[in-house]
């Protein structure tokens, strides 16, 4: 079948809001159509690269932020506190690895989410189910819920408006390497992890300092870090909406994200979400719980990447603790049989989600460090090479996440539990997961020498 931005709507698109209103939904999209992109084809080629790097194991990726983003909470505090704690992150990656980070955030555009329900239903009423800022709103009644396109507007402005602040704070002085003081949280101070990556920094910015002196130069040139965006490439209308060419390249770019990715619900062989995608230069990820088979995901790199070059696919498995260490290498082996390209990132989030007895949805650290250590073991077992981490994360002190070094109980959730969909890693647990996976990738890169 031939590729156009709209193929996909021959196929079954899952997970796609119903709106009543067409007039009003044709006119946000012509909307959408005129404004100018979000990210540049230079970037994303860019980031196609480094992810090919990572493949060869010299960079490596961490990819994190919100589950779900949301429209009231885009302040200058969220945006700062999640650039700093990836940058933070990084800080201690780069350190312990001695590779390049790649940062993707979860931001600028994660507005739109898979639901295991269309529907709600709360005593006697039943709803639709809110499905993201970008499609409806999260309070429960029948006008809240409506499907409303001019949030797709309301959506895109707001991803733009992250997106500059996010440009602002890392091509200047803020992301510069000279003065880590610029990412400080206040309450990092007292955190057990917050005190070993302080006497990193120190160590880091004094030879950094001294190197210059002795040198009488600057070591880093630039003043400035490179930090993508990603979202789940969800409500396939909206992304169709920015779905380009650029002048002096082939081929055809979505131009609202650097790096768009196909849920878990949603990467049927078949599906809409699989024709949208193959059809696009930007590089894609794809999630994979321990149910696919290994001829499926065979399959599915063949189609996404017929030509099996490099950088162009990212499968993020997200197995579950308990599932990990026996599904995974039968997936790893079908990839290596069929000499399948890929770059292979674990999310030890979303297969260990579970409800309290109150109804809460929660993580369990100790599940979330155990489903990494794994993942690192299996593929070092496998001859094959785990080359980054996604997380739900925030640089708030939220807890929506059990466990940790500060032993967050379900007691905890209650004080400051703020995401609309999934529990997020707290900054505590995100700076102690980063030195986690750097302990594991230093022991790692050991063990090869
Ligand atoms: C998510 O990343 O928020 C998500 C819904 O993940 P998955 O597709 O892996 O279930
Ligand atoms: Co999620």
């Amino acid at each position: 079948m031939t590729w156009s931005p709209e193929s996909w709507r021959s196929k079954t698109a899952n997970q796609q809001p119903v709106y009543s209103n067409q007039s009003a939904l044709d006119a946000a999209i012509a909307r959408l159509n005129q404004l100018p992109p979000l990210v540049t084809s230079w970037e994303i080629h860019s980031l196609r690269q480094q992810l090919a790097e990572a493949e060869q194991g010299r960079a490596f990726v961490l990819q994190g932020g919100d589950c779900s983003e949301s429209i009231d909470d885009c302040s200058t505090d969220s945006i700062v506190r999640n650039l700093k704690v990836l940058m933070q992150m990084s800080f201690v990656l780069t350190y312990g690895t001695k590779k390049q980070i790649i940062r993707i955030g979860r931001i600028a555009g994660q507005y739109a989410k898979p639901r295991s329900s269309s529907e709600e239903t709360r005593g006697e009423v039943t709803l639709p189910v809110y499905r993201g800022d970008i499609i409806n709103r999260s309070g429960f009644t029948k006008t809240e819920r409506e499907p409303d396109p001019t949030l797709l507007l309301r959506g895109y402005e707001h991803a733009a408006l992250t997106l500059n602040f996010i440009r602002a704070l890392s091509a200047g002085g803020f992301a510069d390497l000279h003065h880590p003081e610029n990412w400080e949280m206040e309450f990092a101070k007292d955190s057990p992890r917050g005190k070993q990556y302080h006497s990193m920094v120190e160590s880091i910015t004094n030879s950094l300092q001294f190197m210059e002196k002795v040198l009488g130069t600057g070591i880093i040139a630039s003043r400035g870090v490179e930090y993508f965006t990603s979202h789940e490439a969800l409500h396939l209308t909206y992304e169709q909406a920015q779905t380009r060419t650029v002048p002096r390249r082939t081929g055809w770019y979505n131009l609202s994200t650097h790096f768009p990715w196909i849920g878990n619900r949603t990467r049927e062989l078949e599906g809409a979400h699989l024709e949208y995608c193959r059809g696009i230069q930007n590089p894609i990820g794809v999630k994979v719980d321990a149910m696919i088979d290994g001829d499926e995901l065979v399959e599915l790199t063949k189609i996404l990447n017929p030509q099996n070059e490099p950088g162009r696919i990212t499968l993020i498995h997200r197995m579950g603790a308990s599932k990990i260490e026996q599904q995974l290498p039968r997936l790893i082996e079908a990839i290596q049989s069929n000499d399948r390209r890929v770059l292979w990132v674990a999310d030890p989030m979303h297969g260990n989600t579970f409800a309290t007895d109150s109804g809460k949805k929660t993580r369990d650290f100790g599940q979330i460090v155990s489903e990494l250590q794994s993942a690192f073991k299996v593929h070092t077992a496998c001859g094959s090479r785990l080359g980054g981490v996604h997380l739900e994360l925030t640089g708030e002190n939220v807890t929506e996440c059990v466990g940790g070094a500060s032993q967050l109980t379900e007691s905890d959730l209650d004080r400051a539990y703020k995401s609309a969909v999934d529990p997020r890693l707290n900054y505590d647990q995100a700076m102690e997961i980063a030195f986690s996976i750097s302990d594991q990738i230093k022991s790692q890169n050991g063990n090869q020498k």
